[in-house]
């Protein structure tokens, strides 16, 4: 007889995902090989399980590589990412191989823009110090000089980056009445709308009174927040980062932030991450870390979840992915 069945396409998860998302999935024509522990497969691991997969569905904790894309096979037609940021894929070799490779822009902006400003106002007015000290047992008394920190109201905020997130930022920051000035390698077209200027980088580096990180990390924002740029910020500057740790020189910032360079940092992405509990960043009362939690509302990594699912099932259906991360796969 005859076998006529038509061979399922295989998909590796390196993660479980968030409802409705994950019983889509479930549901699809797929042989789905869900990884199901709490943390990332080991790289070898994802390795071994990509191996001869149609489909992959993964997170920005996992290295996608050249050695990962040939370890995957030629069978390998669609890699969807659940995030916006890419950096930790080759883009250009999936290009070269043809893989399509999706992610989720726009729907993480708002909830990415919350975090960022919640970020910022902790980190000027100290919450999690004063948090820390109330439970701790060091609130003595009503203290003129107390836990002071500078103003948001009226002051100077330089964005790095006014694209989507960006923007959203700025347009939260409006209810401030700061002034904004943004730094972008091409004008933004959202800088009228929400009353940004562009300035050069060393104006913006010497006027911001916050500066807040919100473009992709790439060979060109590798360490743009270096020691040189540290030296030109303000001694009461803070630096607040949802973008990527890589775009900061980490231990520059240290050092900046240990000497009284700038005044504080708020970083909810780091180099490494998870940072090691006991790294020196974590041990100054002058920084607040969190663990890169930029798009976690509930609405938010929802639809995260069912975007990348509808782009791994297009991918797998030959279609074009509704959000593709390297469109010039099309040509
Ligand atoms: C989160 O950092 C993302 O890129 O989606």
């Amino acid at each position: 007889m005859v076998n006529t069945a038509i061979a399922l396409p295989r998909v590796f998860v390196t993660r479980r995902l968030p409802e409705p998302a994950l019983s889509r999935l479930q549901q699809a024509p797929i042989v789905l090989d869900l990884w199901p522990e709490a943390g990332p497969p080991p790289y070898e691991e994802l390795q071994r399980r990509v191996a001869g997969c149609q489909g992959l569905l993964c997170l920005l904790t996992d290295r996608i590589d050249e050695a990962l894309l040939a370890a995957a096979g030629s069978e390998l037609r669609v890699i969807s990412q659940m995030a916006v940021g890419v950096d930790n894929i080759d883009l250009a070799a999936c290009t070269r191989r043809g893989i399509p490779v999706g992610h989720t822009p726009g729907v993480l902006t708002e909830a990415t823009a919350d975090l960022a400003v919640a970020l910022l106002l902790a980190t000027a007015r100290r919450l999690v110090e004063a948090a820390n000290d109330v439970k701790a047992g060091r609130w003595h008394t009503w203290d003129p000089m107390g836990w002071v920190g500078p103003d948001v109201h009226g002051s100077t905020v330089g964005i790095v980056g006014l694209g989507r997130i960006g923007a959203a930022v700025a347009r939260r920051l409006q209810g401030f009445a700061v002034r904004l000035l943004y730094h972008n390698p091409r004008p933004s077209p959202w800088a009228a709308e929400v009353g940004a200027t562009w300035v050069p980088w060393e104006t913006l580096l010497a006027e911001s009174d916050f500066i807040t990180l919100h473009c992709p990390y790439s060979p060109a924002t590798h360490h743009l927040i270096n020691a040189a740029a540290l030296a030109q910020m303000k001694p009461t500057a803070i630096l607040i980062n949802t973008a990527r740790g890589g775009v900061v020189d980490q231990e520059a910032l240290e050092q900046a932030l240990r000497t009284g360079r700038i005044a504080a940092a708020g970083l909810d992405v780091t180099t490494p991450e998870p940072l090691p509990a006991d790294h020196p960043l974590l041990s100054l009362p002058n920084v607040v870390v969190l663990p890169h939690i930029g798009s976690a509302s509930l609405s938010a990594r929802r639809r995260m979840a069912e975007m990348a699912v509808a782009n791994l099932l297009a991918g797998l259906a030959g279609e074009r992915l509704p959000h593709c991360a390297n469109p010039a796969v099309y040509g």
